[in-house]
């Protein structure tokens, strides 16, 4: 079954508009965990616009499921990574100036360094995966690094609004997904992903997790973070082993 692991970092955003203590991340994961997400998410930027150190720390001393640290392949997140040991890190491209993460992880070139990146993370037991779009070539890069796990980035899919562009996006992920059970990697989704667009997803077999973050706090403006997760969880329950 298919789970849900609720990206927390926009509790963080709220809280950073005032640059106060609410709402805290920390609580919000642990009601997302009641609510029946099976893991947490938070992604920790080097500009710190959201998700704070602290976040960290308290998350990984507080959370009974998993928890799935995000982050740029760089020393600092590296050193956070052991220090905090996740259940797994989840290497993401990172730029200043954007809204949100734009696209996958270039691995094409970069399988050597990557490799040797993720090395002490492993030898310390953190699982590993790699957010690259649903591209043939990065697909292979990425199994040559050694990551257990790859998310497939859906964000281009979520933003098309055009029904031929979407339907293209769609097929494209749909075969990167095939593609990486035929590799053995297993495979998440994320970006974009909301309680409409996921339903494309629900015919197909193998989905390990979807890493899902601002549709859900979205809806929890509205009807309160416990029916917005279990509002998700509840879906993708109904989704294709
Ligand atoms: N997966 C990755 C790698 C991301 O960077 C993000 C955004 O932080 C998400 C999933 C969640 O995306 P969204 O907030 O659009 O659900």
């Amino acid at each position: 079954m298919p789970l849900l692991c609720v990206n927390v970092d926009h509790v963080a955003t709220v809280r950073q508009a005032r640059l106060g203590t609410e709402p805290d991340p920390v609580v919000a994961a642990a009601m997302c965990e009641l609510a029946g997400a099976a893991g947490i998410i938070m992604h920790l930027r080097e500009d710190r616009r959201h998700v704070q150190d602290r976040d960290i720390e308290l998350i990984r001393r507080t959370i009974q499921t998993d928890f799935h640290f995000e982050m740029a392949a760089t020393e600092e997140m590296q050193r956070i990574a052991l220090e905090t040991d996740p259940t797994t890190v989840c290497l993401v491209p990172e730029k200043r100036q954007e809204l949100t993460t734009e696209g996958g992880l270039n691995c094409i070139g970069r399988e050597k360094e990557l490799t040797e990146y993720l090395a002490p993370l492993h030898e310390k037991g953190i699982g590993s995966s790699l957010f690259i779009d649903a591209d043939p070539e990065q697909i292979i890069a990425a199994k040559n690094i050694g990551a257990e796990y790859v998310e497939i980035h859906t964000g281009h899919f979520a933003d098309a609004t055009d029904r031929d562009l979407r339907k293209k996006e769609l097929s494209r992920i749909i075969d990167g997904i095939r593609r990486c059970q035929d590799l053995g990697l297993k495979v998440n989704l994320g970006h974009g992903l909301n309680y409409l667009n996921i339903l494309d997803f629900a015919d197909v077999p193998g989905i390990c997790e979807y890493s899902i973050g601002h549709s859900i706090m979205a809806r929890a403006i509205m009807v309160g973070l416990d029916r917005a997760v279990r509002d998700m969880v509840e879906l993708v329950r109904t989704f294709a082993d």
